[in-house]
C-alpha cells in the first residue's frame, strides 16, 4: 500500500513530503524546465549509473560537502556555478544528499533572488527522518556550528529509502538515534511499534523505512507547525540532544549525531530517574528495548567537565543552570532549565 505523503504547513509556505517505492519521481524531476541540480559528489558517485543516471549532466553542480565546507564561502561557490547556468527568478534548484548539502542548498535557495524554489532528495536516514522539515537552514561560522541560518522550507521533498542502501552503518543509525527519540516522544504504542520494527530497519526493509519515516515526520510536523520559529514546544525535539550536542563537540565529532543523540536520552532518563519522574523499571525498559539496540558504535571517551561546558555553552542554553529535556512516566517530555553543573558531571561519569 502507498505511503501518504505529508503536507507542513508554514508560515513561509506550505510543503510536501512525499514517499517514493521507485525512483520515478527522479525521472520527472529530470525533466523540469529552468532545473538546476546540486547533488552530494558521494551520492552522485556511488549512484550515478543507477537511479541518477537520468540527471542531466549540463545542469548539474557536483558538491564535496563536509562539516567544514558548511560555511559561507561554499555558498558563495555555489552562486557562481549556478549563475553560469544563467538562470532567472523561476529557477527549480533541486538538491540531493544528506544534512549538509539540505543546509547549504536551503541557504541557497533563501537567498538568490530573495527564495527560489527548492526541491529536496534527502539521501541520509537523518535527513529523511528529520531534518527535511522544519525550515531550518543552517551555515557554521569559524568554530561556532550551525551559527548562521535562515528560515525556508523546500516546496516538495522526495523520501526514497532505496537510496540510503549505499549509506555507512554508522551513518545509517544516525537517523535510527533520531528515529527512536521521535517514537518514545509520541508515547507507548509508537514505542512498541519502533521496537517491533527494529529488524526490519536495520535491514533497510524499503515498505517498514517509508512507514517508520513517515511517522517521525508526522510526530515532527506536530511539534513544529505549532512553534514554527522555535521558541517554545518545539524545544521538546531537544531530547537527547542537550548531552548529546555536547559529546559530538567535546569528542571532536568522533560520533554520529544521532549516535551522540542516543546516549544523550540515556543521560537524560538517568536523571529523570534521579527526579523521581520517571520508575526505574520505566527507564530500564526503554534503555534496554530502545536506546541500546539504537546506538552502534563504540562510544568514544567522554571528558565530563569538557562535555559540560560544551553544555553550557549551546545557544539553546538561555537559563542560570544547564537545560535538560527528559522523558518522564507515561512518555510526557519535561524540560528543565536548572540542571547544576555537578548534577550533569555525575551523570556523564555513571555507569549504564
Ligand atoms: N537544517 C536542519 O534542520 C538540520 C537538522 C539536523 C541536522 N542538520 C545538519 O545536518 C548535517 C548532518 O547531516 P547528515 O547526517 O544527514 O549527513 P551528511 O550530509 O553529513 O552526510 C554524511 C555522509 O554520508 C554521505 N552520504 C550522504 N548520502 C549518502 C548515501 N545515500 N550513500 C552513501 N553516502 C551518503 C555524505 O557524502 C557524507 O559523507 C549536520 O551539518 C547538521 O548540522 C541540519
Ligand atoms: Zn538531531
Amino acid at each position: 500500500m502507498r505511503v501518504e505523503p505529508i503536507t507542513i504547513k508554514s508560515n513561509i509556505k506550505n510543503y510536501t513530503a512525499y514517499f517514493e517505492e521507485n525512483d520515478d519521481f527522479l525521472k520527472k524531476l529530470a525533466e523540469l524546465e529552468n532545473a538546476v541540480f546540486v547533488i552530494d559528489e558521494n551520492v552522485y558517485n556511488l549512484h550515478k549509473d543507477g537511479c541518477l543516471n537520468c540527471i542531466n549532466k549540463d545542469r548539474l553542480i557536483i558538491l564535496q560537502i563536509s562539516e567544514e565546507r558548511k560555511n559561507i564561502d561554499t555558498v558563495c561557490e555555489l552562486y557562481e556555478k549556478i549563475m553560469q547556468f544563467a538562470p532567472r527568478k523561476n529557477l527549480n534548484l533541486v538538491s540531493i544528499g544528506g544534512g549538509i548539502t539540505q543546509d547549504l542548498t536551503g541557504f541557497v535557495a533563501s537567498s538568490l533572488y530573495r527564495g527560489v524554489n527548492w526541491i529536496f532528495v534527502p539521501t541520509t536516514l537523518l535527513a529523511q527522518v528529520d531534518s527535511c522539515i522544519g525550515a531550518k537552514t543552517s551555515l557554521n561560522f569559524k568554530h561556532f556550528k550551525n551559527l548562521v541560518g535562515t528560515f525556508y522550507p523546500p516546496t516538495e521533498i522526495h523520501i526514497y529509502p532505496e537510496i540510503l542502501k549505499t549509506l555507512t552503518r554508522e551513518d545509517f543509525y544516525s537517523g535510527v538515534g533520531e528515529m527512536a527519540k521521535l517514537h518514545l516522544m509520541n508515547g507507548e504504542e509508537d514505542t512498541k511499534t519502533f521496537i517491533k520494527a527494529l529488524p526490519l530497519i536495520d535491514k533497510l526493509d524499503g515498505k517498514t523505512l517509508l512507514e517508520r519515516t513517515q511517522n517521525c515526520l508526522k510526530i515532527k510536523k506536530s511539534y513544529i507547525e505549532d512553534d514554527e520559529f522555535d521558541t517554545g514546544k518545539r524545544n521538546m525535539l531537544n531530547y537527547g540532544h542537550c548531552f548529546g550536542h555536547a559529546i559530538e563537540s567535546s569528542t571532536d565529532f568522533a560520533i554520529s549525531h544521532g549516535q551522540a543523540v542516543v546516549v544523550g536520552m540515556i543521560l537524560a532518563n538517568k536523571e529523570a530517574v534521579k527526579r523521581g519522574i520517571l520508575k526505574p523499571e520505566n527507564e530500564e525498559f526503554v534503555r534496554t528495548n530502545v536506546l541500546l539496540p539504537s546506538l552502534v558504535v563504540k562510544v568514544p571517551e567522554i571528558d565530563s567537565e569538557k562535555t559540560v561546558t560544551a553544555m553550557g555553552q549551546d545557544k539553546k542554553n538561555l537559563g542560570k543552570g544547564l537545560a535538560l529535556v527528559m522523558l518522564a512516566d507515561g512518555y510526557e517530555m519535561v524540560k528543565i532549565t536548572d540542571l547544576p553543573k555537578e548534577e550533569a558531571i555525575k551523570i556523564l561519569e555513571e555507569k549504564w
